[in-house]
C-alpha cells in the first residue's frame, strides 16, 4: 500500500492506510500502547491493542525516534479523547502491522519538547535532531513559504531570477571578506561576495531591467544575534526607476507577504512611516526606530523607512571619508554641489527599511555615470591606479549606455526571524554557525592535508 502523509489521513476515516515516520512519544497504558507518530506533515496517535498480540509485542520494542512504517485503520477517537489542538486530534490509527525501519539511540536532548533551553553547541552538533523538533521544523517551513511567496510575487511583476558568481572579486560593503586561494593562479585569490551589488548593477547595464536573487552573502565580521558569516538576501534591482518606485514596490511586497504567510500579524502603520536619517536620529536617537505601539505584542509589525542617509561618514581609520552605505549610491542631486566643499553634508539617495528596530534592508539609487562614480572613489581616498584595479570594470560598463537604476536587499534571515517571533537568526537558519563562526556538526573550519594546501600554494605559518 502506498504511504499516506499524516495530514492527509484526516480525510480517510474508516480506511486502511500506511503511514511512516518517527516515534515522537510512547505511552504504555497497562495492556494498551499508544504512540505519537510524527512525519513532516504532523502528529498522529497510534493505538496497539492486546487483541493483536503480534503487533503489540512489536510495539513494545519502540523507543523515541525509531523510524517506522505502520499500517492500520483510521478511526474516529472517542469523544472524551479528542484533542482539538491537533489537526489529527479527532482520529487515531488502530495498528494492524508495524515495521521498524531503523532504531534510534537515545537522543542527546528531548525532541518532543521545545529545544530553546538546550545548550546551543549541543543543538548545533546534532542539528538534524534539533530540526526534528516542532518549533524548528515550523521555522524551516515558514522560511520556505516566505521565499516561495517572494519568488512568485516578483515573477508576477516581471522580475527574473538570476544567479551571480560566488567566486569573485571583493565588493565593498564595509566588512572583512572571506578569501579563496586560486590553485591555477599562484598567489591570487577569489573573494566570496558580501552581496551581489556589482553584479546586479552590471545586469542592469546588460538590459535585464528587473532582477532578483535569493542570494547567499558572506561577511567575515563579529557575530551577533542578527548577524551570521553567511546569510541570505532577497537582492533586487530595477532600471529606469526613482527612489519612490523602489520604496513603493518593496512596501507592497512586504504588506502582501505578511498577509499571505503570517496573517495573524498586523502591521502597525501603512503606508510605512518615513523619516529622514536626521529626523530618525533626533526623534528616536537611532536610525533603526521601533515604531510599534506595543513592543511586547508579538503580532505587531512596525515597518518604517529611513531615507536621506548621509553619503559619507568620517573614516573609522583616521582623517578621510568612508561611504556610509556603499560607494555606488547616488548623491542627492540637490547636494552634489557640496561634494568638494562639504562632503559630510551630502545626502545620498539611499534608504533603509526598518522592522521592529532591526535594519531589514538597505538600498539606494545608484550612480550610473562614469565621471560621478570616479569622483566618489576619489573622495573616498582612492588613487587612479587603485580605482582602475578595483573598479575599472564598473566605470567602463557605465560608458555603454548604463541606465539609471536602483534597488535594495532585505535580509531573509532577519525577516523570517521576526515573522517567527524568534530572538536570533540562528533559529531560522538550518545549519548556522556559532558565535565564533564554527559549525559544530561538520566540524568547520578544519585542518586540510598538506598536499591539498600545497596545491593551493598555501604554507601555514606556525
Ligand atoms: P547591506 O549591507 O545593508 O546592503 O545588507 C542588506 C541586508 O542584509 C542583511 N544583512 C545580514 N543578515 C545577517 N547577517 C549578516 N551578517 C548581515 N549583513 C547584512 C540585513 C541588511 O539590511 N548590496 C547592499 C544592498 C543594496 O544596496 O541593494 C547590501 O548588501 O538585513
Amino acid at each position: 500500500m502506498s504511504r499516506s502523509m499524516i495530514s492527509d489521513i484526516v480525510a480517510k476515516k474508516g480506511e486502511q492506510v500506511t503511514v511512516a515516520g518517527w516515534v515522537h512519544a510512547r505511552r504504555d497504558m497497562g495492556k494498551i500502547i499508544f504512540i505519537d507518530l510524527r512525519d513532516a506533515s504532523g502528529l498522529l496517535q497510534v493505538v496497539f491493542l492486546p487483541s493483536n498480540k503480534e503487533v503489540l509485542a512489536q510495539a513494545d520494542k519502540l523507543r523515541p525516534e525509531f523510524a517506522v512504517s505502520l499500517t492500520g485503520t483510521v478511526n474516529e477517537r472517542p469523544e472524551k479523547m479528542r484533542n482539538p489542538k491537533l489537526l489529527t486530534g479527532g482520529i487515531e490509527l488502530l495498528a494492524i502491522s508495524l515495521e521498524i525501519l531503523n532504531e534510534a539511540k537515545t537522543p542527546p536532548f528531548e525532541i518532543d519538547k521545545d529545544t530553546m533551553a538546550v545548550n546551543e553547541e549541543l543543538r548545533l552538533k546534532y542539528r538534524y535532531l534539533d530540526l526534528r523538533s516542532e518549533r524548528m521544523h515550523r521555522n524551516v517551513v515558514l522560511r520556505d513559504k516566505v521565499t516561495a511567496y517572494l519568488r512568485n510575487w516578483l515573477h508576477d511583476r516581471k522580475f527574473i531570477e538570476i544567479e551571480t558568481p560566488l567566486l569573485t572579486k571583493g565588493t565593498p560593503e564595509g566588512s572583512r571578506e572571506y578569501i579563496v586561494p586560486s590553485r591555477l593562479h599562484q598567489g591570487k585569490f577569489y573573494v566570496l561576495p558580501q552581496s551581489p551589488q556589482q553584479f546586479k548593477q552590471l545586469l542592469m547595464v546588460a538590459g535585464m531591467e528587473r532582477y532578483f536573487q535569493i542570494a547567499r552573502c558572506f561577511r567575515d565580521e563579529d557575530q551577533r544575534g542578527d548577524r551570521q558569516p553567511e546569510f541570505t538576501q532577497l537582492d533586487l534591482e530595477m532600471s529606469f526607476v526613482t527612489q519612490e518606485d523602489v520604496l513603493r514596490l518593496c512596501e507592497q511586497m512586504m504588506i502582501d507577504l505578511v498577509k499571505a504567510v503570517a496573517p495573524e500579524k498586523k502591521i502597525a502603520q501603512t503606508p510605512f512611516p518615513r523619516f529622514t536619517y536626521k529626523e530618525a536620529v533626533e526623534k528616536f536617537g537611532s536610525d533603526k526606530p521601533d515604531v510599534r505601539a506595543d513592543k511586547n505584542d508579538h503580532n505587531e509589525l512596525g515597518f518604517s523607512w529611513v531615507v536621506d542617509f548621509p553619503m559619507f561618514e568620517k573614516s573609522s581609520e583616521g582623517e578621510g571619508l568612508q561611504a556610509a552605505h556603499h560607494p555606488f549610491c547616488m548623491p542627492h542631486p540637490e547636494d552634489i554641489s557640496m561634494l568638494d566643499s562639504d562632503p559630510l553634508k551630502v545626502r545620498a539617495w539611499s534608504y533603509d527599511l526598518v522592522l521592529n528596530g532591526y535594519e531589514l534592508s538597505s538600498g539606494s539609487i545608484r550612480i550610473h555615470q562614469r565621471e560621478l562614480q570616479n569622483k566618489i572613489f576619489k573622495l573616498l581616498g582612492l588613487d587612479d591606479a587603485s580605482i582602475q584595479e578595483r573598479f575599472g570594470h564598473m566605470l567602463e560598463a557605465f560608458e555603454y549606455g548604463a541606465p539609471p537604476h536602483g534597488g535594495l536587499a532585505p535580509g531573509i534571515d532577519r525577516l523570517v526571524m521576526i515573522l517567527a517571533n524568534e530572538p536570533n537568526i540562528r533559529e531560522v537558519i538550518t545549519f548556522p554557525k556559532t558565535g565564533d563562526a564554527r559549525d559544530p556538526l561538520m566540524g568547520a573550519p578544519s585542518d586540510l592535508p598538506r598536499s591539498q594546501l600545497a596545491e593551493a600554494h598555501i604554507d601555514i605559518r606556525q
